[in-house]
């Protein structure tokens, strides 16, 4: 299956304008979908190579609870305890870890938040998105994905098999709204790592996919960008991970589009091979 295996489709089918195929993947036109059957050809998957596996291969990375050299790791963490507070967060069950991250103060996001976003979906999902942090309908409804970016979210799944709450999960690294939509800072990045870590270890998702610069940065520890991250299978936590762009950048940059429906072609064919055991991703 490649790009070429995806189209809009609408009535008529003539040339959209930007404005109309923005508004398509908002979820108020037709979808994409698949135009032929996914082909047969089997995924040539890259090995790992990401600053994150040779820092890690070279003993540099203790991902469960040592300071990484990551984004994260150049700022100190605004908490105290650190080790302690991982060590409780990683043993806890749902529904500690949930009623834990409701109540968290740890860092400053707290203090603006009007509810903190947890992530929704399947607990035994094969798939895990995870994008950036709650913009303001997340901070407002307290779900994930539930803005403009999140339309377009919900407009791909599909396209994938895929549908919110169904053999998906859904969250972010950060569990609380950055003011004004800004990137999370290092160290509250840092303080919300053990939540989606554990909800990583309870979830044992067979794929993940990091939605964006900052949810690759942080799940890989790794300063490389999107572009060069792409096609590869990655491993977070034992776990593989692609990296794709942030819906919230492909509403921006649409001539993008076709990289990050390459991509969900790419997590197709990996997701299908983890799923046959096949050497090549494991
Ligand atoms: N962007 C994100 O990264 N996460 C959300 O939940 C919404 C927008």
């Amino acid at each position: 299956m490649t790009s070429n295996d995806w189209r809009v489709t609408g009535d008529g089918g003539g040339v959209k304008s930007r404005r109309e195929l923005v508004l398509e993947e908002m979820g108020l036109a037709p979808l994409w979908r698949v135009r032929a059957p996914a082909a047969a050809a089997p995924a040539i998957v890259q090995p790992e190579h990401s600053l994150a596996g040779r820092a890690a291969a070279a003993g540099v990375v203790s991902p469960p609870v040592a300071p990484r050299s990551s984004p994260t790791a150049r700022h100190p963490s605004p908490i105290t305890g650190t080790d302690d507070r991982r060590t409780a967060i990683m043993a806890m069950d749902w529904a500690s870890l949930k009623a834990r991250v409701a109540s968290c103060t740890d860092c400053a996001l707290h203090r603006k938040r009007t509810n903190t976003v947890f992530g929704v979906g399947g607990e035994n999902a094969d798939w895990l998105f995870v994008g950036e942090g709650p913009g303001a309908e997340e901070d407002a409804k307290g779900e994930p994905f539930v803005g403009p970016a999140g339309r377009l979210l919900d407009n791909m799944l599909p396209a994938i098999g895929l549908k919110r709450g169904e053999g998906v999960y859904i969250a972010n690294c950060v569990k609380c709204r950055p003011p004004g939509n800004r990137n999370p800072e290092p160290g509250e990045a840092l303080a919300c790592e053990p939540f989606l870590h554990r909800q990583i270890e309870l979830i044992r998702p067979k794929l993940i996919v990091a939605l964006g610069k900052v949810a690759a940065a942080n799940l890989l520890a790794s300063d490389a960008s999107v572009a060069s991250m792409r096609g590869k299978v990655h491993r977070c936590r034992d776990t593989p991970l692609i990296v794709t762009y942030h819906p919230a950048y492909l509403l921006r940059n649409l001539t993008d589009k076709a990289k990050a429906w390459e991509d969900l072609c790419f997590a197709v064919r990996v997701m299908r091979d983890l799923r046959e055991g096949a050497a090549a991703h494991t």
